[in-house]
């Protein structure tokens, strides 16, 4: 097949080299962003003129005929058309002839495949943004569900101080609401049109590029034509806000992964997103949990990817930027696979509150609570420290906890305990107590719901 960019050429390319350069096996996902930054290219050099308005309008209609065709399956693409870009304007030729060879005045594939990607990833960003806000809307029901449901909290893995599940979740939620606004941050800065850039100066046609800009739903056009065609700095920020989504649903499911096993027995997993053993006859294994912080090296891999390409480009553009595809579509489809499977697991898993209730009360997660109460009668804090370490050491001893004390037992370690110390260390008064703005008790926890799902 003869290149669309064969003038000079004396020798067809090696078919090895028509491989090794083609996209078309990973950017032909891009079609439909291709087609419509086409459709709106000819509209707008039909109106300035800059080509007949007959031959606009027929390159338009037969763009949106082809358009249908690739839905339909009916498009078979060409390796050596190289990408998605020269596929379509092959095809295009090939209907309409000469007319739809001045589809490609005052472009560039470079301005254009900066285009195409950029609207392929502002879909795709809110696709996932989507997927994040579901996510966090089954957090808020759930959390409401274990406002009263005591569990251990922990730091270094050692029980801490009691927390409720509903506390424990909304940590959660503060992440993925993070990473919500983080792409529509994102979203902000990618949505610049860098069409009319063209190969890297720009060029003598009179392109309106505002109009252009307006018509595939942009904020602005990009401000230099060097920078419009070799930024790709949408994709590595991208690639980070979806590392950092895959971080959050990690950490939450080596949680869950934890929850479920045999020792701690907080929770189980719905049959439906556990799976068995080949060998084993007894065995539900955590898998979706187990892939989803599997997956996050992968996406960890395309962010590292994708920096490493650019580092050392120089202006403007350069082919190694083809490179950005594969590893940007990776983390994309990552993220959408690990998103929805998660959200359900979550959505259907059994919350065992009794295992975590009497979590909770091993590990003197109150032993703070005993030494807030010496505080309150006027001990010293780091006297009251040591008084309750003494007391621990000795419930060690005794192979007791603190609540299961005698007053005289009590006394014995400080005067000011007094008959209302159990009532001030039981694992409720823990929680409920704790009413600061961001703590535990359920008063502030369901406020913050209602306030959350509010904003809904
Ligand atoms: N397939 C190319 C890419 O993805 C499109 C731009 C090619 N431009 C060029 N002058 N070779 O980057």
């Amino acid at each position: 097949m003869a290149k669309l960019w064969g003038g000079r050429f004396s020798k067809s390319t090696d078919a090895l080299v028509d491989d090794f350069n083609s996209s078309i096996r990973f950017d032909s996902r891009m079609y439909a962003q291709d087609i419509r930054g086409s459709r709106a290219h000819a509209e707008m050099l039909g109106r300035q003129g800059i080509i007949s308005k007959e031959d606009s309008e027929l390159i338009v209609k037969t763009l949106g005929e082809i358009k249908k065709d690739i839905d339909d399956g009916k498009v078979e693409f060409k390796i050596d058309a190289e990408d998605i870009h020269m596929n379509i304007e092959t095809i295009l030729i090939e209907r309409i002839g000469d007319v739809g060879k001045r589809l490609h005045t005052g472009r560039s594939r470079n301005d254009q495949v900066a285009l195409d990607t950029r609207m392929y990833v502002r879909d795709e960003l809110d696709e996932i943004k989507k997927d994040v806000e579901t996510l966090k809307a089954t957090l808020l029901d759930l959390a409401e569900e274990h406002l009263h449901t005591i569990m251990p909290g922990y730091t270094h893995l050692q029980k801490a101080q009691p927390v409720t599940l509903a506390h424990h979740l909304m940590a959660y939620y503060e992440m993925f609401n993070r990473d919500s606004s983080r792409l529509d941050n994102c979203r902000k800065r990618l949505n610049v049109m860098p069409l009319g850039s063209g190969a890297l100066a720009g060029t003598t046609y009179p392109l309106d590029r505002e109009f252009v800009a307006d018509k595939l739903g942009f904020d602005s056009v990009s401000m230099n034509s060097l920078d419009g065609v070799s930024d790709r700095d949408f994709a590595l920020e991208l690639a980070f806000d979806l590392s950092v989504i895959m971080t959050h649903l990690s950490r939450f499911s080596e949680e869950i992964i934890l929850w479920s096993s045999h020792e701690f027995g907080f929770i189980d997993l719905d049959d439906a997103y556990s799976t068995g053993s080949s060998i084993m006859p007894q065995k539900k294994n955590p898998d979706v949990a187990e892939l989803a912080r599997g997956k996050t090296g992968r996406v960890y891999g395309d962010l590292i990817g994708l920096l490493t390409v650019m580092k050392g480009i120089p202006l403007a553009y350069n082919k190694d930027m083809q490179e950005d595809k594969e590893q940007l579509f990776d983390a994309i489809d990552t993220v959408k696979m690990c998103l929805p499977v998660f959200e359900r697991m979550i959505a259907t898993m059994t919350v065992r509150k009794d295992r975590m209730l009497s979590g909770a009360k091993g590990g003197f997660t109150n032993a703070t609570d005993v030494a807030d109460y010496l505080v309150k009668k006027g001990l010293p804090f780091r006297d009251a420290h040591g008084v309750v370490g003494r007391m621990v050491a000795y419930c060690i001893e005794k192979n007791t906890v603190i609540d299961a004390l005698s007053l005289e037992e009590f006394k014995s370690f400080s005067e000011l305990f007094d008959d209302d110390i159990y009532d001030a260390i039981s694992l409720e008064t823990c929680v409920n107590q704790r009413e600061l703005i961001g703590a535990p008790a359920p008063k502030t926890v369901k406020a913050l719901i209602e306030k959350y799902k509010k904003l809904i």
